[in-house]
Protein backbone atom coordinates (compact mmCIF):
# COMPACT_ATOMS: atom_id res chain seq x y z
CA UNK A 1 0.00 0.00 0.00
CA UNK A 2 1.27 3.34 -0.98
CA UNK A 3 2.11 5.95 1.88
CA UNK A 4 0.02 8.75 0.57
CA UNK A 5 -3.30 7.97 -2.15
CA UNK A 6 -5.31 10.98 -3.78
CA UNK A 7 -8.02 10.12 -5.76
CA UNK A 8 -9.75 13.32 -7.78
CA UNK A 9 -8.93 15.99 -5.54
CA UNK A 10 -10.64 19.18 -6.31
CA UNK A 11 -10.17 22.96 -4.51
CA UNK A 12 -12.22 25.44 -5.79
CA UNK A 13 -12.46 29.05 -4.10
CA UNK A 14 -15.74 30.98 -4.30
CA UNK A 15 -15.09 34.12 -6.01
CA UNK A 16 -17.36 36.27 -4.66
CA UNK A 17 -18.97 40.22 -5.13
CA UNK A 18 -20.72 42.19 -3.13
CA UNK A 19 -21.00 45.08 -0.41
CA UNK A 20 -23.57 44.16 1.85
CA UNK A 21 -24.81 40.33 0.66
CA UNK A 22 -21.62 38.23 -1.24
CA UNK A 23 -22.56 36.85 -4.24
CA UNK A 24 -20.43 34.33 -5.48
CA UNK A 25 -20.29 34.76 -9.09
CA UNK A 26 -17.97 32.00 -9.73
CA UNK A 27 -14.52 29.99 -8.78
CA UNK A 28 -11.08 29.70 -9.54
CA UNK A 29 -10.64 25.80 -10.13
CA UNK A 30 -7.24 25.29 -8.05
CA UNK A 31 -6.97 22.12 -8.09
CA UNK A 32 -9.44 20.43 -10.41
CA UNK A 33 -9.27 16.50 -10.63
CA UNK A 34 -5.45 15.50 -9.26
CA UNK A 35 -5.16 11.67 -8.52
CA UNK A 36 -1.23 10.62 -7.33
CA UNK A 37 0.33 8.19 -5.28
CA UNK A 38 3.78 8.24 -3.33
CA UNK A 39 5.12 5.07 -1.94
CA UNK A 40 7.02 5.28 1.37
CA UNK A 41 10.73 5.94 0.94
CA UNK A 42 10.14 7.89 -2.31
CA UNK A 43 10.51 11.51 -3.36
CA UNK A 44 7.66 12.75 -5.88
CA UNK A 45 8.50 16.21 -7.02
CA UNK A 46 5.76 18.00 -8.60
CA UNK A 47 6.39 21.24 -10.89
CA UNK A 48 4.52 23.43 -12.88
CA UNK A 49 4.04 27.31 -14.18
CA UNK A 50 3.44 30.45 -11.01
CA UNK A 51 -0.94 29.83 -9.97
CA UNK A 52 -1.23 26.14 -11.39
CA UNK A 53 -2.22 25.13 -8.04
CA UNK A 54 0.86 23.53 -6.47
CA UNK A 55 0.87 24.93 -3.03
CA UNK A 56 -2.78 24.53 -3.74
CA UNK A 57 -2.60 20.77 -3.66
CA UNK A 58 -0.46 20.54 -0.62
CA UNK A 59 -2.16 22.16 1.52
CA UNK A 60 -5.54 20.42 0.47
CA UNK A 61 -3.38 16.67 0.89
CA UNK A 62 -1.93 18.33 4.48
CA UNK A 63 -6.65 19.51 5.09
CA UNK A 64 -4.27 22.58 5.34
CA UNK A 65 -6.63 23.52 3.13
CA UNK A 66 -10.67 22.17 2.73
CA UNK A 67 -11.07 20.04 -0.29
CA UNK A 68 -14.23 20.32 -2.76
CA UNK A 69 -14.07 17.01 -3.50
CA UNK A 70 -11.89 13.79 -3.27
CA UNK A 71 -10.01 11.77 -0.87
CA UNK A 72 -6.68 11.35 0.67
CA UNK A 73 -5.67 8.83 1.93
CA UNK A 74 -2.62 8.58 4.12
CA UNK A 75 -1.45 5.33 5.34
CA UNK A 76 -4.73 4.02 4.44
CA UNK A 77 -6.64 5.97 6.15
CA UNK A 78 -9.12 8.83 4.76
CA UNK A 79 -7.90 12.21 6.27
CA UNK A 80 -11.14 13.93 5.09
CA UNK A 81 -12.97 11.99 7.72
CA UNK A 82 -10.66 12.58 10.23
CA UNK A 83 -11.46 15.45 12.86
CA UNK A 84 -10.50 16.39 16.63
CA UNK A 85 -8.25 14.37 18.63
CA UNK A 86 -7.65 11.40 15.53
CA UNK A 87 -6.73 14.20 13.75
CA UNK A 88 -4.48 15.84 15.11
CA UNK A 89 -2.66 12.05 16.11
CA UNK A 90 -2.61 11.49 12.18
CA UNK A 91 -1.43 15.16 11.60
CA UNK A 92 1.83 14.76 13.48
CA UNK A 93 2.76 12.17 11.35
CA UNK A 94 2.90 14.72 8.11
CA UNK A 95 5.03 18.10 8.42
CA UNK A 96 5.01 21.17 6.11
CA UNK A 97 8.47 22.64 4.69
CA UNK A 98 7.69 26.17 3.92
CA UNK A 99 9.31 28.53 1.21
CA UNK A 100 9.95 31.41 3.43
CA UNK A 101 11.22 30.03 6.77
CA UNK A 102 10.94 33.73 8.68
CA UNK A 103 7.10 33.80 8.04
CA UNK A 104 6.19 30.61 9.24
CA UNK A 105 8.84 30.56 12.01
CA UNK A 106 7.98 33.32 15.03
CA UNK A 107 10.53 35.70 15.55
CA UNK A 108 10.35 36.28 19.41
CA UNK A 109 10.90 32.64 20.24
CA UNK A 110 14.45 30.95 20.51
CA UNK A 111 15.30 28.11 18.14
CA UNK A 112 14.83 25.67 21.64
CA UNK A 113 11.53 27.11 22.13
CA UNK A 114 10.44 26.92 18.86
CA UNK A 115 11.39 23.21 18.55
CA UNK A 116 10.07 22.63 22.00
CA UNK A 117 6.51 23.98 21.22
CA UNK A 118 6.43 21.74 18.06
CA UNK A 119 6.38 18.99 19.60
CA UNK A 120 4.43 20.19 22.86
CA UNK A 121 1.72 20.69 20.38
CA UNK A 122 2.03 17.20 19.53
CA UNK A 123 2.20 15.93 23.29
CA UNK A 124 5.61 15.08 22.49
CA UNK A 125 8.47 16.31 25.13
CA UNK A 126 12.18 16.71 24.17
CA UNK A 127 14.69 17.37 26.34
CA UNK A 128 17.58 19.79 25.76
CA UNK A 129 19.78 16.68 25.05
CA UNK A 130 17.13 15.58 22.02
CA UNK A 131 16.80 19.22 20.85
CA UNK A 132 20.42 19.40 20.46
CA UNK A 133 20.69 15.77 18.49
CA UNK A 134 18.41 17.52 15.70
CA UNK A 135 20.03 20.90 15.74
CA UNK A 136 23.35 18.83 14.35
CA UNK A 137 21.31 16.60 12.42
CA UNK A 138 20.70 19.53 10.45
CA UNK A 139 24.23 20.95 10.66
CA UNK A 140 23.21 24.19 12.34
CA UNK A 141 25.82 25.44 14.61
CA UNK A 142 27.00 25.10 18.01
CA UNK A 143 24.73 27.23 20.37
CA UNK A 144 22.06 27.09 17.77
CA UNK A 145 19.36 26.27 20.53
CA UNK A 146 20.03 29.70 22.21
CA UNK A 147 19.64 31.81 19.31
CA UNK A 148 16.60 33.87 17.89
CA UNK A 149 15.38 33.02 13.72
CA UNK A 150 16.86 36.51 12.90
CA UNK A 151 20.58 36.02 14.31
CA UNK A 152 20.31 32.91 11.22
CA UNK A 153 21.84 33.10 7.41
CA UNK A 154 18.66 32.18 4.78
CA UNK A 155 19.86 28.77 4.30
CA UNK A 156 20.26 28.67 7.87
CA UNK A 157 16.75 29.51 9.08
CA UNK A 158 15.62 26.98 6.39
CA UNK A 159 17.55 24.28 7.92
CA UNK A 160 15.55 25.31 11.56
CA UNK A 161 12.33 25.18 9.36
CA UNK A 162 13.34 21.31 8.62
CA UNK A 163 14.25 20.70 12.59
CA UNK A 164 10.70 21.99 13.35
CA UNK A 165 9.13 19.89 10.32
CA UNK A 166 11.34 16.73 12.03
CA UNK A 167 10.81 17.08 15.60
CA UNK A 168 7.14 14.95 15.70
CA UNK A 169 8.94 12.67 13.63
CA UNK A 170 6.57 12.22 10.67
CA UNK A 171 6.16 10.16 7.84
CA UNK A 172 5.41 12.74 5.29
CA UNK A 173 6.98 15.82 4.34
CA UNK A 174 5.73 18.20 2.02
CA UNK A 175 8.20 20.90 1.42
CA UNK A 176 6.86 23.96 -0.71
CA UNK A 177 9.38 25.70 -2.40
CA UNK A 178 11.87 24.44 -0.01
CA UNK A 179 14.79 26.45 -1.79
CA UNK A 180 13.43 29.24 -3.87
CA UNK A 181 14.22 31.68 -1.55
CA UNK A 182 17.83 30.43 -1.17
CA UNK A 183 21.00 31.44 -3.19
CA UNK A 184 21.76 29.16 -5.73
CA UNK A 185 25.12 27.77 -3.66
CA UNK A 186 22.84 27.47 -0.11
CA UNK A 187 20.35 25.61 -2.44
CA UNK A 188 22.15 22.44 -3.46
CA UNK A 189 23.03 22.43 0.84
CA UNK A 190 19.89 22.09 1.44
CA UNK A 191 18.71 19.78 -1.31
CA UNK A 192 22.27 17.17 0.24
CA UNK A 193 20.64 17.74 3.58
CA UNK A 194 16.89 16.35 2.43
CA UNK A 195 18.05 13.45 0.78
CA UNK A 196 20.75 12.81 3.23
CA UNK A 197 17.50 12.47 6.05
CA UNK A 198 15.58 10.61 3.64
CA UNK A 199 18.21 8.07 3.82
CA UNK A 200 18.32 8.29 7.48
CA UNK A 201 15.20 8.53 9.04
CA UNK A 202 13.08 6.70 5.91
CA UNK A 203 11.44 9.90 5.13
CA UNK A 204 8.62 10.46 2.32
CA UNK A 205 8.90 13.87 0.72
CA UNK A 206 6.39 15.29 -1.99
CA UNK A 207 8.65 18.42 -3.20
CA UNK A 208 7.22 21.09 -4.96
CA UNK A 209 8.93 23.72 -7.40
CA UNK A 210 8.77 25.59 -10.32
CA UNK A 211 12.31 25.09 -11.03
CA UNK A 212 12.38 22.18 -13.07
CA UNK A 213 16.35 21.71 -11.86
CA UNK A 214 15.35 21.44 -8.09
CA UNK A 215 12.91 18.80 -8.50
CA UNK A 216 15.09 16.82 -10.80
CA UNK A 217 18.01 16.44 -8.38
CA UNK A 218 15.97 15.16 -5.85
CA UNK A 219 13.08 13.22 -7.19
CA UNK A 220 12.02 9.67 -7.77
CA UNK A 221 9.43 10.31 -9.76
CA UNK A 222 7.84 13.82 -11.19
CA UNK A 223 4.63 15.09 -11.90
CA UNK A 224 3.56 17.90 -14.39
CA UNK A 225 0.76 20.84 -13.11
CA UNK A 226 -1.13 22.50 -15.83
CA UNK A 227 -4.11 24.64 -14.80
CA UNK A 228 -5.15 22.43 -11.72
CA UNK A 229 -4.55 19.03 -13.72
CA UNK A 230 -1.37 16.48 -13.87
CA UNK A 231 -0.51 16.48 -17.62
CA UNK A 232 2.23 14.34 -17.28
CA UNK A 233 3.74 11.91 -14.75
CA UNK A 234 6.83 9.40 -14.85
CA UNK A 235 10.43 8.57 -13.30
CA UNK A 236 12.52 11.26 -13.07
CA UNK A 237 14.96 10.55 -15.86
CA UNK A 238 12.36 9.51 -18.29
CA UNK A 239 10.40 12.86 -17.73
CA UNK A 240 13.53 14.88 -18.33
CA UNK A 241 15.10 12.87 -21.21
CA UNK A 242 11.82 11.82 -23.17
CA UNK A 243 8.65 14.25 -21.78
CA UNK A 244 5.59 13.56 -24.08
CA UNK A 245 3.22 15.58 -23.11
CA UNK A 246 3.22 18.59 -25.66
CA UNK A 247 2.92 21.25 -22.50
CA UNK A 248 5.78 19.41 -20.60
CA UNK A 249 7.93 19.24 -24.03
CA UNK A 250 7.31 22.92 -23.86
CA UNK A 251 8.57 23.41 -20.49
CA UNK A 252 11.86 21.40 -21.07
CA UNK A 253 12.27 23.15 -24.71
CA UNK A 254 12.84 26.01 -22.67
CA UNK A 255 15.65 25.01 -20.20
CA UNK A 256 18.98 25.71 -21.80
CA UNK A 257 21.06 23.06 -22.00
CA UNK A 258 25.22 22.84 -20.83
CA UNK A 259 26.49 21.30 -23.97
CA UNK A 260 27.09 23.89 -26.78
CA UNK A 261 26.61 21.69 -29.78
CA UNK A 262 22.96 19.82 -28.28
CA UNK A 263 21.82 23.62 -27.34
CA UNK A 264 22.47 25.10 -30.99
CA UNK A 265 20.33 21.90 -32.37
CA UNK A 266 17.78 22.40 -29.38
CA UNK A 267 14.07 22.52 -30.58
CA UNK A 268 12.32 25.51 -28.75
CA UNK A 269 8.68 25.11 -28.57
CA UNK A 270 6.89 28.36 -27.93
CA UNK A 271 3.44 28.29 -26.63
CA UNK A 272 0.69 30.42 -28.17
CA UNK A 273 -0.98 33.07 -25.62
CA UNK A 274 -1.04 33.32 -22.18
CA UNK A 275 -1.48 31.09 -19.24
CA UNK A 276 -5.30 31.12 -18.98
CA UNK A 277 -7.17 32.16 -16.19
CA UNK A 278 -7.54 29.46 -13.77
CA UNK A 279 -11.26 31.06 -12.73
CA UNK A 280 -12.30 30.12 -16.51
CA UNK A 281 -9.92 27.29 -17.30
CA UNK A 282 -10.57 26.16 -21.12
CA UNK A 283 -13.11 23.33 -21.49
CA UNK A 284 -11.66 20.17 -22.72
CA UNK A 285 -8.12 19.70 -22.65
CA UNK A 286 -7.11 22.29 -20.38
CA UNK A 287 -3.83 22.72 -22.69
CA UNK A 288 -6.03 23.00 -25.90
CA UNK A 289 -5.69 26.99 -26.22
CA UNK A 290 -1.88 26.86 -26.25
CA UNK A 291 -0.87 23.15 -28.47
CA UNK A 292 0.46 23.19 -31.28
CA UNK A 293 -0.79 19.02 -31.95
CA UNK A 294 -4.24 20.02 -30.96
CA UNK A 295 -7.40 18.51 -32.71
CA UNK A 296 -10.26 21.33 -33.25
CA UNK A 297 -12.98 19.29 -32.35
CA UNK A 298 -11.80 16.53 -29.62
CA UNK A 299 -9.29 18.62 -27.73
CA UNK A 300 -11.66 21.53 -27.62
CA UNK A 301 -14.41 19.52 -26.00
CA UNK A 302 -13.26 16.15 -24.14
CA UNK A 303 -10.84 16.56 -21.22
CA UNK A 304 -8.18 13.44 -21.28
CA UNK A 305 -7.26 11.38 -18.51
CA UNK A 306 -4.12 10.57 -17.00
CA UNK A 307 -3.37 7.76 -18.48
CA UNK A 308 -0.04 4.66 -19.06
CA UNK A 309 1.23 5.35 -22.63
CA UNK A 310 1.09 2.84 -24.82
CA UNK A 311 4.79 1.41 -25.18
CA UNK A 312 6.31 3.78 -22.67
CA UNK A 313 8.29 2.73 -19.69
CA UNK A 314 5.60 1.59 -16.90
CA UNK A 315 4.42 4.58 -14.64
CA UNK A 316 4.86 7.00 -17.21
CA UNK A 317 1.46 8.60 -17.32
CA UNK A 318 -0.07 11.34 -19.90
CA UNK A 319 -2.81 13.62 -20.60
CA UNK A 320 -3.21 13.97 -24.11
CA UNK A 321 -6.04 12.61 -26.61
CA UNK A 322 -2.67 12.11 -29.02
CA UNK A 323 -0.17 10.96 -27.23
CA UNK A 324 0.44 8.05 -28.86
CA UNK A 325 0.36 9.33 -32.61
CA UNK A 326 2.39 12.48 -31.35
CA UNK A 327 5.10 10.20 -29.90
CA UNK A 328 5.18 8.30 -33.44
CA UNK A 329 5.42 10.92 -35.43
CA UNK A 330 1.79 10.82 -36.75
CA UNK A 331 0.71 14.19 -35.98
CA UNK A 332 3.06 17.09 -36.78
CA UNK A 333 2.88 20.39 -34.48
CA UNK A 334 1.18 23.26 -36.16
CA UNK A 335 1.09 27.29 -35.56
CA UNK A 336 -1.64 28.05 -33.10
CA UNK A 337 -3.48 31.17 -32.85
CA UNK A 338 -4.04 31.69 -29.02
CA UNK A 339 -8.18 31.24 -28.54
CA UNK A 340 -9.28 33.96 -25.55
CA UNK A 341 -11.52 32.47 -22.92
CA UNK A 342 -14.82 34.36 -22.25
CA UNK A 343 -14.30 34.63 -18.69
CA UNK A 344 -17.73 37.07 -18.14
CA UNK A 345 -19.89 34.18 -20.27
CA UNK A 346 -18.53 31.35 -17.32
CA UNK A 347 -18.92 33.84 -14.69
CA UNK A 348 -22.06 34.78 -13.74
CA UNK A 349 -21.30 38.10 -14.32
CA UNK A 350 -24.10 40.33 -15.97
CA UNK A 351 -22.24 42.31 -19.21
CA UNK A 352 -21.64 44.86 -19.78
CA UNK A 353 -22.98 47.39 -17.19
CA UNK A 354 -21.40 44.66 -14.78
CA UNK A 355 -18.41 43.59 -16.68
CA UNK A 356 -15.54 43.56 -14.50
CA UNK A 357 -13.09 41.24 -15.30
CA UNK A 358 -11.75 37.60 -13.61
CA UNK A 359 -8.58 39.74 -13.10
CA UNK A 360 -10.23 42.18 -11.44
CA UNK A 361 -11.78 40.30 -9.14
CA UNK A 362 -9.24 38.43 -8.09
CA UNK A 363 -7.16 41.73 -7.76
CA UNK A 364 -4.25 41.29 -10.27
N1 LIG B 1 -7.18 31.12 -0.44
C1 LIG B 1 -7.39 31.36 -1.74
N2 LIG B 1 -8.51 31.98 -2.15
C2 LIG B 1 -8.75 32.21 -3.47
N3 LIG B 1 -7.90 31.86 -4.46
C3 LIG B 1 -6.76 31.25 -4.11
C4 LIG B 1 -6.43 30.97 -2.74
N4 LIG B 1 -5.23 30.34 -2.70
C5 LIG B 1 -4.81 30.25 -3.98
N5 LIG B 1 -5.72 30.77 -4.84
C6 LIG B 1 -5.65 30.80 -6.31
O1 LIG B 1 -5.52 29.47 -6.74
C7 LIG B 1 -4.63 29.38 -7.85
C8 LIG B 1 -3.51 28.41 -7.53
O2 LIG B 1 -2.68 28.96 -6.51
P1 LIG B 1 -1.42 28.22 -5.89
O3 LIG B 1 -0.87 29.10 -4.85
O4 LIG B 1 -1.83 26.86 -5.51
O5 LIG B 1 -0.43 28.15 -7.14
P2 LIG B 1 1.10 27.70 -7.19
O6 LIG B 1 1.18 26.71 -8.30
O7 LIG B 1 1.55 27.28 -5.85
O8 LIG B 1 1.83 29.04 -7.65
P3 LIG B 1 3.28 29.61 -7.22
O9 LIG B 1 4.28 28.86 -8.09
O10 LIG B 1 3.20 31.04 -7.62
O11 LIG B 1 3.47 29.39 -5.76
C9 LIG B 1 -4.15 30.80 -8.11
O12 LIG B 1 -4.93 31.35 -9.14
C10 LIG B 1 -4.41 31.51 -6.81
O13 LIG B 1 -4.65 32.88 -7.04
S1 LIG C 1 -5.27 16.46 -25.76
FE1 LIG C 1 -5.09 17.71 -27.59
S2 LIG C 1 -4.80 19.81 -26.86
FE2 LIG C 1 -4.42 18.43 -25.15
S3 LIG C 1 -2.25 18.13 -25.16
FE3 LIG C 1 -3.12 16.46 -26.37
S4 LIG C 1 -3.14 17.18 -28.48
FE4 LIG C 1 -2.78 18.94 -27.17
MG1 LIG D 1 3.00 27.99 -4.52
Amino acid sequence: MSLLEVEDLAVHFPITRGVVINRTVGHVYAVDGVSLSIERGETYGLVGESGCGKSTLGRAILKLTEPTRGAVRFDGTDIAGLKGEELRRQRRRFQMVFQDPMSSLDPRQSVESLLAEGMKAHGLTGGHARLQELVDAVGLPKGALRRYPHEFSGGQRQRIGIARALCVEPDLIVADEPVSALDVSVQAQVLNLLSRLQRELGLTYLVIAHDLAVVRHVSDRVGVMYLGGIVEEAPATELYTDPQHPYTKALLSAVPVPDPESEDQRERILLAGDLPSPAAPPAGCRFHTRCPWRHKERCASERPELRQLEGAAPGHRVACHFAEDIRAGLIQPHAVDATMVDEAAILDIDAPEHATSVTDILGR
